[in-house]
């Protein structure tokens, strides 16, 4: 059965759910080891993922690679400038022809029409590892973070600091999903997509959009933030004067819940987006969030492929 995860409403907010503690039981057969074995059930042994990266990656790369040798298959990389897309063979074609050789693709892009044609021809199952518009995979982690640190998502009271990406876009997503609410603190002009927001809205989160940094972080069990600037984006002075306001510093965490949870899908620009005393600091859990996606990206794999 191919599942296309092209943003998180394509699993739903039932699956979403099931994904976390999936992800919450191989993580503990893994940590358990060598009482328990993990993933012992490997069920996907013999399956191959392609990753075509068409942007830079750490984490994106290292943790499906290792999802997929952890669940007894295996994956390949394409970096798309050696292959024949950076010689224009086209989307349709790339498709046609990897869902006769792999199990799975896994794709980072620009433009996310790039994504959804790709799954339009492909025969096998396509997850989105980042586009301009959405990132999901991050926020499966980034949930699972959440949970795995006391929280309960529904009613969860969330704070976005900064510039309105691809991460706000899937972060408001999860809030529609998974029925919390989320305060975007950012500049005019730098606003998440309106479509994420109005189907949020519609599903049930509570999305707010303010330019009062303070007012989305008063009372937020979580704070997020990213970079101010993000790959393929122009950036520029004007950009990144606009962005100063909502640094996240210990001031601005101070006016957050007490003990409140700093996460930042990394790479951070420190003293940036954050400065080294929050990303470093007994509130930031972005480590176990950086773990997480391994985890994370196991339960999307194993939905995408039939297995959950
Ligand atoms: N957070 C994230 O997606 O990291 P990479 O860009 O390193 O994959
Ligand atoms: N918003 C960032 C996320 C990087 C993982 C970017 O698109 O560059």
């Amino acid at each position: 059965m191919a599942r296309d995860f092209l943003n998180l409403a394509d699993a739903g907010g039932d699956m979403l759910a099931a994904m976390i503690n999936d992800a919450i039981d191989r993580k503990a057969a893994r940590k358990a080891w060598p009482k328990a074995r993990p993933d012992a059930d490997a069920p996907l042994a013999g399956h191959v993922l392609a990753m075509i990266f068409e942007k830079n990656s750490t984490r994106t790369r290292v943790s499906f690679d290792m999802a997929m040798r952890q669940l007894g298959g295996s994956a390949l990389i394409m970096e798309a400038g050696s292959t024949q897309i950076g010689r224009g063979e086209t989307i349709a074609d790339t498709a046609r022809v990897l869902s006769r050789m792999v199990d799975a693709i896994m794709i980072r892009t620009d433009d996310h029409a790039k994504i959804e044609e790709l799954a339009h021809y492909a025969d096998v199952p396509v997850i989105n590892g980042l586009t301009d518009l959405s990132h999901p995979c991050q926020i499966v982690a980034d949930l699972l973070t959440i949970v795995e640190h006391g929280h309960a998502l529904p009613g969860l009271q969330v704070a976005w600091l900064g510039d309105g990406n691809n991460m706000t876009n899937s972060l408001i997503e999860a809030a529609g999903l998974m029925k919390f609410t989320l305060r975007v603190g950012g500049p005019a002009g730098y606003e998440p997509d309106a479509d994420f927001i109005a189907r949020a809205r519609a599903a049930g989160g509570e999305v707010i959009l303010t330019q009062d940094a303070r007012e989305a972080v008063a009372g937020a069990q979580v704070v997020v933030t990213d970079t101010w600037v993000s790959m393929g984006q122009a950036g520029g002075e004007q950009h990144v004067a606009a962005m100063q306001p909502y640094q996240v510093n210990a001031e601005l965490m101070a006016a957050a819940a007490p003990d409140a949870k700093f996460l930042h899908c990394l790479p951070a620009h420190r003293n940036e987006e954050v400065t080294d005393e929050v990303i470093d600091g007994p509130q930031s859990v972005v480590w176990d969030e950086a773990e997480n996606r391994i985890h994370a990206q196991k339960s999307v794999l194993l939905w995408s492929l039939g297995k959950l």
